[in-house]
C-alpha cells in the first residue's frame, strides 16, 4: 500500500479563504476580530512562531497586535498586561507564547487570561469544558488534528485512536477530542512496555513525542492512519517529523508530511478560534 499524503498545507489554505468571509462579514457588522499576542525574550524558535501568526491574521483580515517584550520583563507586569487585554473590547483573542522564562510561572500566565479570550485553550476552565464535552476553545494542534482527519472523511466512531506522547498541548487533549468523536482511545508515553504491540493495534496513530525518526514500519498496522506532529530540526538542518516518513508511506493508508502537515492547521484553528471569539459580540 502506499498512502496517501495529507496536505496541511492545502487544507489550511481552503479553511483561510472561508474564514477571510467570515471576516468580512463580521466587519459589515461592526466587529474586526483582534489578536494579542505577547511574546517574552528572543527564543528563535518562539519568533518564528509568533511570526507566522502575525501573517495568518493578516491573510484573514484579523487585527493583530503583536507585543514582543524583554526577557526582564517581571511576572507581575506580564499578568498586567494581561489584564489590561482582558479589558480591551478591540482583542478577542490572547495568547502569550510559551515556553516562558524561568522567573515567570506560566500556571499563573495562563489562569489570569480571561477563559472566553483564551484562543490557546489551555486555561484550566477550557480544558474542563472540552474534557466534559461543552463548547469550549479547543487547543489549536489538536483541534487541528481533528478537523484533518474530518475532512478527509475517515471514520471516527469505534476506531481505535492510538496516541503517543502526553503533553498538555498535544498527546493529551487530542486522544480527549478523539474520545468526544467516539473513538477507543490509548494512550503510550515513555514509559511504556511493548510500544510496538500498542501501536500496531491503531486504527489511527497520532504521534506526539518530539524524537526523530521514532516510529517506524514496524510500528504501524498495515491500512492504518498516521498522523506527526513531530518536529524535530536534523544536525544536517532538514526538518523531519517523529515517523519515519518513507516507512510510513509503505505501510499507512494516510500520512501526514513534515513540514506541510499538521503545522500549518496549528496557526489556522488559532485564527479560527480567535473569529469565534469575536462572533459572541454579536450573539
Ligand atoms: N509554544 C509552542 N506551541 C504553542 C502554542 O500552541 N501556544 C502557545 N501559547 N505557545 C506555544
Amino acid at each position: 500500500m502506499t498512502a496517501k499524503i495529507i496536505s496541511g498545507k492545502e487544507i489550511a489554505t481552503r479553511l483561510r479563504e472561508e474564514m477571510k468571509l467570515e471576516v468580512e462579514k463580521l466587519k459589515s457588522q461592526g466587529v474586526t476580530p483582534g489578536l494579542a499576542v505577547i511574546l517574552v525574550g528572543d527564543d528563535p524558535a518562539s519568533h518564528s512562531y509568533v511570526k507566522g501568526k502575525k501573517k495568518g491574521c493578516e491573510e484573514v483580515g484579523i487585527y493583530n497586535r503583536s507585543i514582543e517584550v524583554p526577557a526582564t520583563l517581571t511576572e507581575e507586569e506580564l499578568l498586567g498586561m494581561i489584564d489590561e487585554l482582558n479589558n480591551d473590547d478591540s482583542i478577542h483573542g490572547i495568547l502569550v507564547q510559551l515556553p516562558l522564562p524561568n522567573h515567570i510561572e506560566e500556571k499563573k500566565v495562563i489562569e489570569r487570561i480571561s477563559p472566553e479570550k483564551d484562543v490557546d485553550g489551555f486555561h484550566p476552565i477550557n480544558v474542563g469544558r472540552m474534557m466534559t464535552g461543552q463548547k469550549a476553545f479547543l487547543p489549536c494542534t489538536p483541534f487541528g488534528i481533528l478537523k484533518m482527519v474530518q475532512l478527509q472523511n475517515i471514520d471516527i466512531e469505534g476506531k481505535h485512536v492510538v496516541v503517543v506522547g502526553r503533553s498538555n498541548i498535544v498527546g493529551k487533549p487530542v486522544g480527549q477530542l478523539f474520545l468526544n468523536e467516539n473513538a477507543t482511545v490509548t494512550y503510550c508515553h515513555s514509559r511504556t512496555k511493548d510500544l510496538k504491540e500498542i501501536t500496531t493495534q491503531a486504527d489511527i496513530l497520532i504521534v506526539a513525542v518530539g524524537r526523530a525518526n521514532f516510529i517506524g514500519k514496524d510500528h504501524i498496522k498495515e491500512g492504518a492512519v498516521v498522523i506527526d506532529v513531530g518536529v524535530n530540526r536534523l544536525e544536517t538542518g532538514k526538518l523531519c517529523g517523529d515517523v519515519i516518513f518513507d516507512e510510513g508511506l509503505e505501510v499507512a493508508s494516510y500520512i501526514t508530511p513534515v513540514p506541510g502537515g499538521v503545522g500549518p492547521l496549528t496557526i489556522t484553528m488559532l485564527l479560527y478560534n480567535t473569529i469565534e471569539s469575536a462572533k459572541q459580540k454579536i450573539g
